[in-house]
């Protein structure tokens, strides 16, 4: 496997892109908007100086790497030459239903079709392709080109031999790829999500407030961060729509999202992304500010 497809230049796709092109895969990279993969590009080469200053990586090494990529806003003319084309689009269902059809008309038959999708069911994603056998999830973990886990999740109708080459293949990456079967949430989210959801409840009931949360569990459990940064850090909007995913999915009220998380999404406060969450976020700081309205009277 040497030709690589990545969907989606954002936030994962660029990451995503950026490990292939550094273990010397070649990747096409697709996305709907030329302004979206300009901004990988220069992320990429951004991250690329990161690991080159830190001793890790040769200044001709990270030219290398950038000459491995090449951007496309046509999918056909992107994809056909793919033997594996990991999907990594906006996270809706009928947006990755219709990128399936699609990969599955324009990739080579015998190419594998991986999503990164955090929640949706690959078996449904397969139901819409002729190779069922062949499509897989594949969720890395954001930062892509720092975290080493990446989520195997094996479809109802994926094949033993397709799981094998992409839990090889993300070897060749350096990543620990570990494998889940095909329920809401897989592994990890299944677990992070009630967590997340939990924590918010108990600010919401008044058992706590943000900081007193998050040092508990970060210092407690021995966590890089408390859950609420964390939930800032993911998106208050995806954290919601992952919980509706699973209780969807498993019809069990211990799933429900917390209504004070429900009301953040409504109001706009989703975290990093829009500056306000449970922390404010202002750009370019680190320190960690518990937004106005959570903080003690
Ligand atoms: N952000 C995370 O922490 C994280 C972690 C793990 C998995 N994921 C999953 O990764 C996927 C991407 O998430 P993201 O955070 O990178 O999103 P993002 O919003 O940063 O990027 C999505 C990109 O997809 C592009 N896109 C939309 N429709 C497209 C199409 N038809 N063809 C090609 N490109 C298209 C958009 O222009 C955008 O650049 C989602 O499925 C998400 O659930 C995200």
């Amino acid at each position: 496997m040497k030709k690589v497809a990545v969907i989606g230049s954002g936030t994962m796709g660029n990451g995503i892109a950026h490990v292939f092109a550094q273990n010397g895969f070649q990747v096409s990279l697709i996305d709907i908007s030329e302004e979206a993969l300009n901004k990988a590009l220069a992320t990429i080469s951004r991250n690329l100086d990161r690991i080159v200053a830190k001793g890790n990586l040769t200044e001709e090494q990270k030219e290398q790497t950038l000459s491995h990529i090449a951007t496309y806003t046509d999918m056909r003319q992107g994809v056909q030459e793919a033997d594996l084309i990991v999907e990594a689009a906006t996270e809706n269902v009928d947006l990755k239903l219709k990128i399936f059809k699609d990969l599955d008309a324009f990739a080579k038959p015998e190419a594998i079709l991986a999503s990164n999708t955090s929640s949706i069911s690959i078996t449904k994603i397969a139901s819409v392709t002729s190779r069922p056998d062949k499509v897989i999830g594949m969720h890395f973990m954001n930062p892509v080109p720092v975290m080493k886990l990446v989520e195997i999740i094996q479809g109802y109708s994926t094949s033993d031999e397709v799981t094998s080459q992409i839990m090889d293949v993300s070897l060749q990456l350096g990543k620990v790829p570990t494998e889940c079967n095909d329920y809401p949430g897989f592994v990890a989210n299944r677990i992070l999500m009630p967590m997340i959801n939990e924590a918010i409840y108990s600010l919401y009931e008044g058992v706590a407030g943000v900081e007193e949360i998050d040092t508990i569990m970060k210092l407690g459990m021995a966590h890089p961060m408390g859950p609420l940064q964390l939930a800032d850090f993911i998106g208050l909007d995806v954290c919601l729509s992952i919980l509706n995913v699973l209780h969807d999915g498993f019809g069990n009220p211990k799933y429900a999202p917390c209504p004070l998380l429900v009301n953040m999404v409504q109001a706009g406060h989703k975290g990093v992304k829009t500056g306000q969450g449970f922390y404010t976020w202002t750009p370019g700081s680190k320190e960690l500010v518990v937004a106005d309205r959570f903080k003690k009277k």
